[in-house]
């Protein structure tokens, strides 16, 4: 059997874990069943799988843990359509298919001596949870890190549950900012672009990796430029709608790339240009 036609099969993963992340955001931890295991064995921080819910279909999802976290894999899913929705009304024991690990990931081997800025922007910050735990868990190997992170309102911030542990880890610090407040938030109140202007972290020997929505990457990959962050010292994740998951069907293209297999982790230089047209 072909790599491609290997992953086309879903794994079978039980759901060991669920629980509310956020408003309408659910973690779900996925224990692999069937071989799964193995293909998962080694997936990188970056990287994402599909998730079908029975008869409903499948959609893909960043993976949101470390893979020394494990051995799961685990995923934080907004409730928005007909999969979404079928995965939210799963609990644990429940069994969901699983295809992947799949696309790219980050150079975390090339990030190794560097200072790193991570910024994340609602949901966008799951598949950013992975850079932060590796580098939380290899913490010699890498210099100061800067997270910035970002929710329209406080009821939406995803891993709450865990800043105690990023802001107590050696060299991190966490900076936290929403557009509307309730009566209960006392961290910064704007974009995260605004936020970004406060904090004015350096760009020597750093690098930054940006999630979020498009107009968030957008406005935010520009504002690093400008404070001296070169194309190539800048990563995205993008998203895309999805078929195949595997370069077959064109569905995933930005500009000349398919997200599915070229990213969806991406280097500034590579896409700088085709940002616009991302919007
Ligand atoms: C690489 C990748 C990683 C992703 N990671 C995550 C993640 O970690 N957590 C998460 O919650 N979601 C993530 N998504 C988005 C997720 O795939 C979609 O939310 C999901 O496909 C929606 O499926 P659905 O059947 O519930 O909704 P549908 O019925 O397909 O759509 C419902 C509505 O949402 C819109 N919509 C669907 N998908 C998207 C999208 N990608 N962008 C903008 N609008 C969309 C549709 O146009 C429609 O209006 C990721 C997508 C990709 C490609
Ligand atoms: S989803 Fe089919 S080529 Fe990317």
């Amino acid at each position: 059997m072909s790599t491609s036609e290997k992953t086309m099969t879903p794994y079978l993963g039980k759901l060991a874990k669920v629980h509310d992340l956020a408003a309408e955001i659910k973690l779900l931890r996925v224990e692999l069943l069937n071989g799964g295991g193995e293909a998962f064995a080694n997936f990188q921080p970056g990287q994402f799988a599909f998730i079908s819910a029975f008869g409903l279909g499948e959609a893909p999802f960043g993976i949101a843990n470390a893979a020394q976290r494990g051995p799961y894999i685990e995923f934080a899913i907004a409730r928005l359509g007909s999969v979404t929705t079928g995965l939210h009304e799963l609990g644990e024991g429940d069994v969901v298919g699983v295809r992947g690990p799949l696309g790219n990931c980050f150079p975390m081997d090339e990030f190794k001596g560097k200072n790193l800025l991570v910024l994340g922007g609602g949901i966008g910050g799951a598949p950013l949870r992975p850079v932060i735990q590796h580098v939380l868990d290899q913490r010699g190997d890498y210099g100061r890190l800067t997270i910035l992170w970002a929710a329209r309102h406080p009821s939406l911030l995803v891993f709450t549950d865990e800043y105690d542990e990023w802001r107590g880890a050696p060299n991190t610090e966490l900076f936290l900012t929403v557009d509307n407040p309730d009566e209960t938030w006392n961290h910064d109140v704007g974009l995260i672009t605004q936020l970004l202007e406060k904090v004015a972290p350096s760009p020597e020997n750093a690098i930054a990796v940006t999630c979020g929505p498009p107009v968030m990457i957008y406005h935010t990959t520009r504002m690093l430029e400008k404070m001296g962050f070169a194309p190539e010292a800048s990563y995205v994740t993008l998203e895309a709608r999805m078929h195949c998951g595997l370069g077959k069907c064109g569905r995933c293209n930005l500009g000349e790339k398919l997200i599915c297999v070229d990213g969806p982790v991406f280097n500034m230089q590579a896409v700088g240009n085709l940002l616009e047209t991302y919007l």
